[in-house]
């Protein structure tokens, strides 16, 4: 399937909602942190395998800010599972040229967590291959709020004024400022939601969802999604026939 995939097409920016973990190891008559551990070695291949296929943006949806009212062990236990994640990986995202980014309300990690996060930002940060934007306490709305906050205390101290704020101001006041928005968006684990996850920036982004739980989606699976996105028009608002006159020209 590799093959088939157009290389002069490739998604600029993916982003998965990896969802599935707990009804994987549900299935398998596990606890569901094995369902989370199983769901970091997909994280492990897809990130290799972006990186291969010269994808420059991959966000990944690993804790969403309504994750934390589940029960307290599951949380410590991703919490720690991403301290683990950093230790084992760090040494093979410098050697793939990746580079770790975070969005979202960092503040409310455990101080364990931010810091391998952070020490791994920093050894990563000259790396020039895949950005690695990883969505942790992170969710839409929390994002947007905060952005309008920002900007209303830049307007009464003089800073921007009332009529320059445009769409791209506003993006320059998300958490993903610098990021291109996403042109394809991924959720596993069989459920159609958007699930509070960059609304904003993915007004124009493809949709692909599919029924694989998050632990068992490989390689393969990626180069379906890309295929299935190479084979979409992207009309941002116009007409086919404007598409194609603009594609010629
Ligand atoms: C959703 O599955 C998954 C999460 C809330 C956690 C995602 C975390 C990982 C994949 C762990 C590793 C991540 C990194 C970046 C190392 P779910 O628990 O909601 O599944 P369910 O809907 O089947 O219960």
């Amino acid at each position: 399937m590799k093959s088939k995939i157009n290389q002069s097409n490739i998604p600029q920016h993916v982003a998965i909602i990896m969802d599935g973990n707990g009804r994987w190891a549900k299935n398998q008559g596990q606890a569901r942190i094995n369902g989370h551990r199983m769901g970091a070695e997909s994280v492990r291949k897809i990130v290799e395998e972006s990186s291969k296929l010269g994808i420059k943006y991959l966000t990944l949806y690993a804790f969403s800010s309504e994750n934390w009212n589940r029960p307290q062990e599951e949380v410590n236990a991703i919490m720690a599972l991403f301290v683990e994640f950093v230790k084992l990986e760090m040494n093979n995202l410098i050697k793939n040229n990746v580079r770790l980014m975070l969005i979202g309300n960092i503040s409310q990690l455990p101080a364990e967590t931010l810091n391998s996060f952070n020490q791994c930002i920093d050894e990563t940060s000259s790396c020039t291959g895949l950005n690695l934007v990883l969505a942790v306490s992170y969710s839409s709305r929390w994002e947007i709020v905060e952005a309008a906050k920002q900007i209303a205390t830049d307007v009464r101290n003089n800073i921007i004024k009332e009529n320059e704020i445009t769409e791209k101001l506003f993006s320059s006041y998300l958490t993903t400022k610098n990021i291109p928005d996403p042109d394809l968006l991924i959720r596993t684990g069989g459920e159609y939601r958007i699930s509070n996850f960059l609304m904003w920036q993915s007004a124009y982004t493809e949709l692909y969802f599919t029924d694989v739980y998050w632990p068992d989606f490989r390689e393969e699976n990626l180069h379906k999604a890309i295929l299935d996105f190479q084979s979409r028009e992207r009309r941002f608002g116009m007409t086919g026939e404007q598409i194609l006159d603009k594609n010629k020209h």
